[in-house]
């Protein structure tokens, strides 16, 4: 496999976990072959979209250990999601289990240490089994599936542009905070115009104002103001982002940054010298221009990563390696 030039592709790996709920109750999952599932065509996931994922990632480190950063925090976005869509929480106990398991099975599917590359994982679950009405399903599958990707934009730390959408992915008390398939299928036409018109993806406002930034695609967005502090939206209707949170930290503990989440109103872009968009699958990628109302804002350059962005990164993506150490509870070594 040619992991260096790889994106975000799926790549058959080895085996998959999946888990069944019925009768009340998970049973305790195994590990498979195919990557299929069949359940009935009235499946609450097929039309009322009652399903939840998660997405994190296993990286090789140097010395050929293999880690996952933060995968609690995925468990526990995991059960808000569920929460949110009636759905029967897995512990994070079979959460994390499943995830391992999943890992280990496909050792030889982790990309090597300096190619950029991750494993990437993706637990879901899906209301299954009969079910007409518009109520929650009595039976669920948990899986975690996996595929070895590289970069989600193209270009890796290479500045992409984003043109503002005018449509919402979310509202105010939607379920904008979940990782819920239907916020992505919202999601699909805008990025769609967005590619047609030669962006890497869309910026979504705030769903009730649509004055102040909210999400870039299927990232968190920051900016680094012309005096050096790190901005980043606190909005009801956007995914609190596991990487945004880990990038508050580095900024204030690492870097000295004062760190602000508060509003990004989309009519001040001047205001910041750097922007960048950052998630699992965008790790962070520089926002190189923003194109709103006619006119393209540029930040940094069009090109090049600025510097709190590239040191922002590296910082991140050491910790993520394991050749710096973080806080202790941040990643887990897995074999
Ligand atoms: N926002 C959306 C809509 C996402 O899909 C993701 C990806 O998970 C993120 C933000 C970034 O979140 P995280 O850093 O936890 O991957
Ligand atoms: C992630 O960053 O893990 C995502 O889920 C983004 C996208 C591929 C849906």
């Amino acid at each position: 496999m040619d992991y260096k030039s790889m994106g975000f592709q799926y790549h058959r790996t080895n085996l998959n976990y999946i888990s069944y709920y019925r009768d009340g109750e998970w049973d305790d999952g195994i590990l498979r072959k195919e990557d299929t599932v069949t359940i009935s065509c009235f499946s609450t996931a097929l039309h009322y979209g009652q399903q939840v994922f998660e997405g994190l990632k296993a990286y090789k480190r140097k010395d050929g250990k293999v880690q996952l950063f933060r995968p609690q925090d995925n468990a526990e976005r995991f059960h808000q999601s569920c929460d949110r869509l009636l759905i029967p929480r897995v512990t994070t106990e079979k959460f994390l289990d499943a995830i391992i398991q999943v890992v280990k099975a496909n050792l030889e599917f982790v990309p090597p240490y300096g190619s950029n590359a991750t494993l990437y994982l993706r637990p879901y679950v899906i209301g299954v089994g009969e079910n007409l009405g518009v109520r929650p399903a009595k039976e669920y599958i948990f899986g975690v599936i996996s595929s070895p990707v590289g970069s989600y934009f193209k270009g890796g730390l290479s500045p992409v542009d984003f043109m503002v959408t005018e449509y919402d992915r979310a509202a105010p008390n939607g379920t904008g905070k979940q990782k819920v398939g239907g916020n992505y299928a919202a999601s699909l036409y805008p990025n769609h115009v967005a590619h047609v018109n030669g962006y890497a993806d869309c910026i979504y406002l705030d769903p009730l104002t649509h004055s102040k930034i909210d999400e870039v695609g299927a990232a968190n967005f920051f900016g680094i103001t012309k005096d050096g502090k790190f901005i980043t939206p606190k909005s009801s209707s956007i995914l609190e982002s596991i990487t945004k949170k880990s990038l508050m930290y580095i900024a204030e503990e690492y870097m000295g940054m004062e760190v602000e989440e508060r509003d990004c109103p989309i009519s001040k872009l001047e205001e910041f010298q750097e922007a960048g968009a950052c998630g699992t699958a965008a790790v962070i990628t520089p926002i190189g221009s923003i194109h709103y109302q006619g006119k393209s804002h540029i930040f940094y350059s069009r090109t090049e990563v600025g510097p709190y962005t590239k040191q922002l990164y590296d910082f991140l993506i050491k910790i993520q390696y394991g050749d710096f150490e973080g806080p202790k509870d941040w990643t887990i070594i897995v074999d």
